[in-house]
């Protein structure tokens, strides 16, 4: 007579060959072997036999529960390596697939801007200064003809640091007093790009941070004309051959005498539109004739050598260039915006 173990055992072993995945034989081992499984369930029963019986029961259920969790082990690895080897069928990687494009990066719109001054001014024989963000005001006021409580400061709200007299520059114009100090008594041609602060309210008009490139040339025979030549050969490059220019005065405390530089309108040719607001012209930059305390300040004899200056905003012209109506575009970090160049 076939014993109640091995009965078991047979029963048990043909149910483990139907399962199919890991749930199932986990679930049979749950069944036999487990905590509140028939084998545990039926050990319980050795109580109620008579002493002599005992051992051998015992036995017998040691070995099956010693089988069955063979069994077990054995087709668990099975299901594993049958599911390994079907993966690898279906989920196979083609090596020979093209793989995914890099996504190819660009140069911000400022940065296209910048290096495409720079080269124009570096085919005029302009060199390349770069000058520091953090000032002082000494350098970016007071030497600039700017003394303490100057009303020209309104012109620039600044940011300043714990330090006393440090701050960020609101122009590039301080970059002016270190080339001419560096460089005295030599003639230069140079121009400065770099960034600048100024503490405003933000507007589509003006950022709290902005580029600007300045310029300055020093001679002992350099003139307005030199100026208005440079601007306009500028110009030309930059923005198209037939750019007409048009120099209005104004003041800065640093130049004198001071202009603003206009130049006819890229969209209407100076007929009058939406982007130069009905009056043909577009504002370009401010710039002017380096003044005589200026120069003093940098080193040079104002009886000897005279020097014109000018200073942009890289991000107003790129404005005039794509018809930009936002300048808080340009650090707004937002990709729609800056796949655009
Ligand atoms: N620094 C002036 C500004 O920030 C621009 C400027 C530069 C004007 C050089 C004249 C000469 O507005």
């Amino acid at each position: 007579m076939m014993s109640q173990w091995t009965e078991l055992e047979k029963r048990a072993l043909a149910e483990l060959e139907n399962c199919r995945d890991e749930s199932s034989v986990r679930a049979w081992n749950a069944k036999y072997l487990g905590k509140q499984g028939e084998i545990t369930t039926a050990l319980k029963d050795i109580g109620k036999l008579p002493k002599e019986e005992r051992p051998v029961f015992g036995q017998e259920a040691n070995r099956v529960k010693q089988a069955l969790s063979d069994a077990f082990d054995a087709r668990l690895k099975d299901i594993r390596e049958k599911e390994i080897e079907a993966n690898l069928n279906t989920d196979a990687i083609d090596v020979t697939l093209p793989g995914r494009p890099a996504r190819r990066g660009r140069l911000h719109p400022s940065t296209q801007t910048l290096r495409a001054i720079c080269r124009i001014f570096n085919e005029m024989g302009f060199q390349i200064y770069r000058s520091r963000e953090v000032e002082d005001d000494l350098t970016n006021f007071e030497l600039l003809n700017m003394p303490p409580h100057h009303p020209a400061r309104d012109m620039w709200d600044t940011f300043h640091t714990s330090t006393p007299g440090v701050l960020l520059r609101t122009h590039t114009s301080p970059g002016q007093i270190h080339v001419m100090r560096e460089n005295c008594p030599k003639p230069i041609r140079v121009i400065l790009p770099g960034m600048c602060y100024r503490y405003e309210a933000i507007t589509t008009r003006s950022e709290i941070m902005f580029h600007q490139v300045e310029g300055l040339c020093i001679g002992t025979r350099v003139t307005m004309t030199d100026l208005k030549g440079t601007i306009i050969a500028f110009a030309r490059r930059f923005f198209g051959a037939n750019r007409q220019v048009r120099i209005r005065s104004s003041y800065f405390p640093f130049t004198e005498p001071s202009i603003e530089v206009d130049m006819d309108c890229i969209v209407c040719s100076g007929k009058g539109c939406s982007l130069c607001k009905g009056t043909g012209w577009l504002e370009i930059m401010g710039a002017g004739m380096v003044h005589p305390v200026v120069l003093k300040n940098g080193g040079y004899d104002p009886d000897r050598f005279t020097g014109f200056a000018f200073g942009m905003g890289p991000e107003r012209i790129t404005m005039l260039l794509h018809a930009i109506d936002d300048i808080r575009q340009f650090w707004a970090n937002d990709l729609r915006f800056l796949q655009q160049f």
